[in-house]
């Protein structure tokens, strides 16, 4: 479903993605794991479009700092210069970091905001399906969001981004600053955001322990470059991996 092929990206003369090559299958969860400016959101911005288009905007206002090289396919086809509008309308839809939410509205109306540019009949399903698979927001739709607990807030973020319904969803570090029990909650809603409504997912996460397990296949980076692969499983019985990422 998804190729990256020698993907470079630099900032200036810094080199933030390094030949960084991976796929996704279609129906899997897969991962990125890395530490903090291991390279996570530069991929999950290359992937969304977004990098390209703050590569125009810069661009506009004359600056040339950004430079990125090599291939993204997406079912067959070089989406590597399209913009995110372009990408939304193939299914891949990223849920940034740190859940960008708007706090003075309520939940329902966050959902409504993000399914704004959403053609009608698609819109009110994702709206279901989202609060389908999170019942603890459809149980607060009314609550301003900026009231939500962290965990809450997180679980409307990815809410947002599955009103656009999305085919290949990009989670960009979704246990960030969660309680375990939240984690672990979260773990779960994804699991079933892939095997209930049949989302493609690919995770990108510093302490991927709660959700390692879960995942089909996992790439771990380090300054930008993949250092190790395989299945779930697997790399939580490595000892690097316990060591780097475990605190063990
Ligand atoms: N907009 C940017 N301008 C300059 N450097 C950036 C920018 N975004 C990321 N970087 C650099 O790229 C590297 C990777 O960052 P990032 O992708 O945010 O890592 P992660 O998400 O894994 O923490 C870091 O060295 C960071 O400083
Ligand atoms: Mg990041």
């Amino acid at each position: 479903m998804l190729k990256v092929e020698g993907l470079m990206v630099f900032f200036e003369n810094a080199l933030a993605l390094n030949d960084f090559s991976m796929e996704v299958q279609e129906g899997e969860l897969r991962g990125i794991i890395g530490s903090n400016s291991a390279g996570k959101t530069t991929l999950m911005h290359a992937l969304s479009g977004l990098l390209v288009e703050i590569k125009i905007r810069e661009e506009r206002r004359g600056g040339e700092r950004i430079t990125i090289l090599g291939r993204i396919l997406y079912d067959g086809e070089d989406i590597t210069s399209t913009r995110p509008p372009d990408r939304v309308r193939r299914g891949i839809v990223l849920c940034r970091e740190r859940h960008p939410i708007f706090p003075e509205s309520d939940v329902l109306e966050n959902l409504r905001i993000a399914g704004c540019r959403i053609p009608g009949s698609q819109r009110k399903e994702g709206l279901e399906l989202a609060l389908r698979l999170f019942p603890q927001l459809a149980a607060h739709k009314g609550k301003k969001a900026g009231f939500l607990s962290g965990g809450e807030q997180q679980m409307l973020a990815i809410s947002m981004a599955l009103v656009a319904r999305p085919r290949l969803l990009l989670l960009d570090e979704p246990l960030l600053g969660l309680s375990p029990f939240m984690q672990r909650h979260l773990v779960e809603a994804i699991g079933r955001i892939k095997e209930e409504a049949h989302v493609t997912i690919l995770v990108a996460e510093q302490f991927a322990r709660p959700i390692l397990p879960f995942m089909d296949y996992a790439y771990v980076v380090e300054n930008g470059m993949v250092t190790l692969s395989g299945r779930g499983p697997e790399l939580m019985e490595d000892p690097e991996i316990k060591a780097a990422y475990f605190g063990v």
